[in-house]
């Protein structure tokens, strides 16, 4: 059985997911909308697809099974629940949103809808991932240490805090979930960010070029979390599980993982493609009827995005918030 699916957006992640979605056999992509109607033709002639007028056209249960939102976290208005009342099953890229009330909405519309519903963590698909959750599993971590540090990207929407929550709700927001995935929920968290950079070389950025957030963990761990996205000579993201009998370490977006304790000293680097591991594991999802091969689901990318908005909060009030 093929699975027809809709994309709306078709930017720089949208064409990620086209390229996963060739190798997809189940997968055709029937439909794509982008306000850039170029852009739109561009896509879906490389995919055999039709333009659609309109995302509310788009989201036509007798055309697609299934819906990929790929515009930026600002520009997704009711999309989520307008698929929901259609009955269409939804992929939606991270991060879920600019602010918590409107997503939480957005998740009750998808969970009493019951359709399935798969967000863009895409990093949990490594095997890499995988086997270090494995073998966290039971071990007590009492320190996390995490960074990602490197360079913006291009569009004008992702300079403006109001439009992508700034580099910690856009791009960190990957190693905010990875934690979360392996080590438990948050409890609380403080932050400061900086603009020491931004200020004078992009006046026009309302964001941070800086962050340093500290948070502590349901399970009693501590830990910290760094970011620049004003970096031109040194890139990467990594983040440290440490405890006293074990040290497991991510690497490359979770792409290389080494683990060290009494027994072994291992660092394995994956050879899967993330977006096509993800994007086949929503296709099947679709064409079974079950979301248990989707590893990320709309409530759990809601707990990631209530560490973003904690940590501004806590920068704004020079304090502490419970997550
Ligand atoms: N999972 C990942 O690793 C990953 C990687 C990159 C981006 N993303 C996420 O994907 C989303 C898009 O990012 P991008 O890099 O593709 O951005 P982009 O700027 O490259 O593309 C955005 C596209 O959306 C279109 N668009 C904007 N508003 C629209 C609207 N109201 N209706 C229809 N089309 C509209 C634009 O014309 C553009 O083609 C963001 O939420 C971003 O965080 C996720």
């Amino acid at each position: 059985m093929s699975v027809k699916l809709g994309m709306i957006g078709a930017g720089g992640i949208a064409k990620s997911h086209m390229n996963a979605l060739k190798k997809v056999e189940r997968a055709k992509i029937v439909s794509i909308f982008d306000l850039n109607t170029e852009g739109a033709e561009q896509a879906a002639a490389s995919v055999g697809a039709k333009v659609a007028e309109s995302a509310d056209a788009l989201l036509n249960p007798a055309e697609i099974d299934a819906v990929f939102i790929c515009v930026p976290q600002f520009a997704r208005g009711d999309l989520e629940e307008i698929a929901a009342k259609r009955g269409i099953h939804v992929f939606v890229e991270k991060p879920l949103g600019l602010e918590l009330e409107l997503v939480a909405r957005k998740e009750q519309a998808v969970r009493e809808a019951g359709i399935l519903n798969s967000v863009g963590y895409v990093l949990r698909y490594y095997d890499t991932v995988q086997k270090a959750k494995q073998y966290l599993q039971g071990k007590t971590i009492h320190l996390i240490q995490g960074f990602r540090i490197g360079g913006s990207h291009p569009a004008p929407w992702w300079s403006q805090q109001h439009m992508s929550n700034g580099n910690l709700g856009d791009a960190v927001t990957h190693q905010i979930d990875m934690i979360r995935y392996l080590a438990g929920e948050y409890k609380e968290v403080t932050a400061q960010f900086g603009r020491n950079t931004i200020k004078t070389l992009k006046p026009e950025a309302t964001i941070p070029d800086a962050g340093a957030v500290t948070f502590s963990m349901e399970s009693g761990a501590v830990g910290t979390i760094t970011e620049s996205c004003l970096s031109s000579f040194h890139s990467g993201s990594e983040i440290k599980f440490i405890g006293q009998d074990f040290f497991l370490q991510l690497t490359g977006n979770g792409k290389t993982l080494t683990i060290i304790d009494n027994t072994q000293n291992v660092t394995i680097t994956s050879k899967q493609d993330p977006v096509y591991e993800q994007d086949n594991a929503f296709v099947e999802a679709v064409a079974a009827g079950s979301g248990d091969s989707i590893l990320c689901g709309y409530a759990d990318g809601m707990r990631t995005l209530a560490f973003t908005i904690a940590a501004y909060q806590a920068a704004e009030e020079r304090g502490t918030v419970k997550v």
